[in-house]
């Protein structure tokens, strides 16, 4: 088993670490523009296997898309990170530049490689990754709802004083403030959460959710780096180890819950084939209007890249 990671980043050099810590593949290879910047990130996390004790084998090389050839999965997090101020939105044009190349060079030397898109805006990216690589869109697909999912987790737990690992949750839409977390959807133990926090409450972590990556744009003057690098590598876990997990995935659709041509999140069994399957929900009225409008603004937000082309 391959795995690459473009951009050397915060993003991606974390999920390359996770990646060698679970042993995920015999090799990781890390690539960036960023003259040798890959190449020291791997050999820190090298250097760190005889501690951790890990067999995976992580390189780092420049813009060197050889040593990524046969890459059974790659994941893409290279381009522009939020500064404080901007929206996601703002990074389309620069990151679409980028993620365009990058895909053109993957495919090039891995054409079948399973593509995992994390570089914002999320919804944009993963679909010019796929209209670029010609791929079957269930080989195509973007990390968004794994992390939006797990601020929301996070923030119950919390609240709760509960472990997080007894919170199961699904949110869905785009990966913007459009997003749609589902109460209705979300357990305790198995018990619904409605049955242990007010209204008020849990509405407010839902606004906190929606607006969790801003926050950490402002406190670090950059954004997130830990659990979006984690959550990337749990997809990659979910597929190189076929696990069928079932997660929101930023992915294509083709009619479900209504939704024709367009990149969005919806909850999704991963395994080795990438998306094995849609999980189509029976969403109340009130939910549907709020996918439709998230669907909505990703849409404008493709239009503009189609545009762009
Ligand atoms: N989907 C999500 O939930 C999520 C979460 C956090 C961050 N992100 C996005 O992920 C991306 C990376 O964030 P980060 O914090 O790691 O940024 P970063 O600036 O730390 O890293 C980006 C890296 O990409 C490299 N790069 C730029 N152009 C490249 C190219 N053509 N080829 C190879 N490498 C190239 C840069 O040199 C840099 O090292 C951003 O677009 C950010 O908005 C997405």
């Amino acid at each position: 088993m391959k795995i690459t990671v473009i951009g050397a980043g915060n993003v991606g050099a974390t999920c390359a670490n996770v990646c060698a810590e679970k042993e995920l593949a015999e090799e990781i290879v890390l690539l960036d523009i960023k003259e040798g910047f890959a190449e020291g990130k791997a050999l820190d996390m090298w250097q760190t296997a005889p501690i951790n004790m890990y067999d995976s084998r992580i390189t780092g090389v420049t813009n060197d898309y050889t040593a990524t050839k046969d890459s059974d999965v790659v994941v893409i997090t290279s381009g522009l990170p939020r500064k404080p101020g901007m929206s996601r939105d703002d990074l389309i044009a620069t990151n679409a530049g980028i993620v365009k190349s990058v895909t053109e060079n993957i495919i090039k030397h891995s054409p079948d490689a399973i593509i995992i898109v994390v570089s914002n805006p999320l919804d944009v990216m993963t679909y010019c990754a796929y209209k670029t690589s010609g791929l079957d869109s269930r080989k195509v697909f973007g990390m968004a709802g794994i992390l939006d999912t797990a601020r929301y987790k996070a923030f119950l737990a919390t609240e709760l004083n509960v472990s997080p690992k007894d919170i199961q949750a699904v949110l869905m839409g785009g990966h913007g403030d459009t997003m749609v977390p589902l109460p209705r959807y979300t357990t305790v133990g198995g018990i619904p959460v409605t049955e242990l926090i007010d209204e008020d409450r849990l509405n407010a972590i839902i606004e906190r959710t929606k607006f969790g990556g801003g926050e950490i744009v402002k406190l670090l003057g950059t954004s997130a780096w830990y659990a979006p690098g984690a959550a990337a590598a749990q997809m990659v876990e979910a597929v190189v180890r076929n696990q069928r997990r079932v997660f929101p995935v930023c992915s294509w659709l083709q009619g479900e819950y209504g939704l024709k041509d367009i990149y969005v999140g919806v909850p999704v069994v991963l395994g080795k084939n990438g998306i094995e399957k849609i999980v189509e929900l029976k969403l109340n009225e009130q939910e549907k209007e709020l996918l439709y409008a998230s669907a909505a603004a990703v849409k404008e937000m493709m239009d503009v890249l189609d545009n762009m082309n």
